[in-house]
């Protein structure tokens, strides 16, 4: 059938991604993780010891480095410079300053083109918080996760004790909170359910539930 764009959003740790990778393996579709972008921005504006709330030393970053991002139907490997920093962007210290980066206009405007010229042919799975909203307001689906935020600091909790980050659960819910707070209430494309997005509550939900219940809205689409 046709090759669609699916956008999820949502707020944090609400499971997008986990999600998004299965739908996209599904259908032999390219899944494209925004989160991971904003990310390696972040990374390389801590790794270059720049101001993080400087929207010009951020453009600085973006036009002097090389950020690239290896989607597959696995995931994404992400790259800045030579430098492999896949894993990296997951730590604490990424996470807790990602929302100051993704608020400045250069960086929204570098990677919003970036993320509708990857999407442009379709056959898309993209996450992220504004996808439905800006990057792609003409998707095909939209679906807005949510989950209460016990239940999402409880999942990165299991996830980073895998990791071997060990961050207690309160602190997890306040970082988590914080975070969406952010995003949120940012000028520039910030977090919210779009009008025509089907919201799916995966609080007591299983994975493949979730993955099942998008599934269908896709089949009805395709
Ligand atoms: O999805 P993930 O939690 O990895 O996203 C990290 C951060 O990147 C978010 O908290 C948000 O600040 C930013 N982001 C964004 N727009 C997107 C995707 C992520 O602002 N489309």
């Amino acid at each position: 059938g046709k090759l669609l764009q699916v956008a999820i959003d949502g707020p944090a740790s609400a499971g997008k991604s986990t999600v998004a990778k299965l739908v996209a393996h599904k259908l032999n579709y390219i899944y494209c993780d925004t989160g991971a972008m904003y990310r390696a921005v972040t990374w390389a504006a801590i790794h270059d010891g720049i101001q993080l709330d400087d929207d010009e030393s951020i453009e600085m970053i973006l036009s002097n480095i090389n950020i690239k991002f290896v989607p597959s139907t696995e995931g994404q490997r992400v790259f800045v410079n030579e430098t492999e920093v896949t894993t990296e962007i997951r730590m604490p210290e990424i996470s807790n300053n990602v929302s100051t980066v993704a608020a400045q206009v250069s960086v929204r405007k570098y990677l919003t083109d970036l993320q509708q010229k990857i999407a442009r042919t379709g056959g898309i799975v993209m996450d992220g918080r504004d996808i439905g909203t800006t990057v792609l307001p003409s998707a095909d689906v939209k679906i807005f996760m949510v989950a209460s935020v016990k239940e999402r600091a409880l999942r990165r909790y299991k996830e980073n004790i895998e990791k071997g980050i060990q961050t207690p659960l309160e602190i997890l819910e306040r970082e988590i909170e914080e975070r969406d707070r952010k995003d949120s209430t940012r000028t520039i494309s910030p977090l919210v359910k779009a009008v025509d997005a089907v919201q799916l509550d995966t609080t007591s939900l299983t994975i493949e539930q979730v993955v099942d219940k998008i599934m269908k809205i896709i089949e009805k689409k395709a």
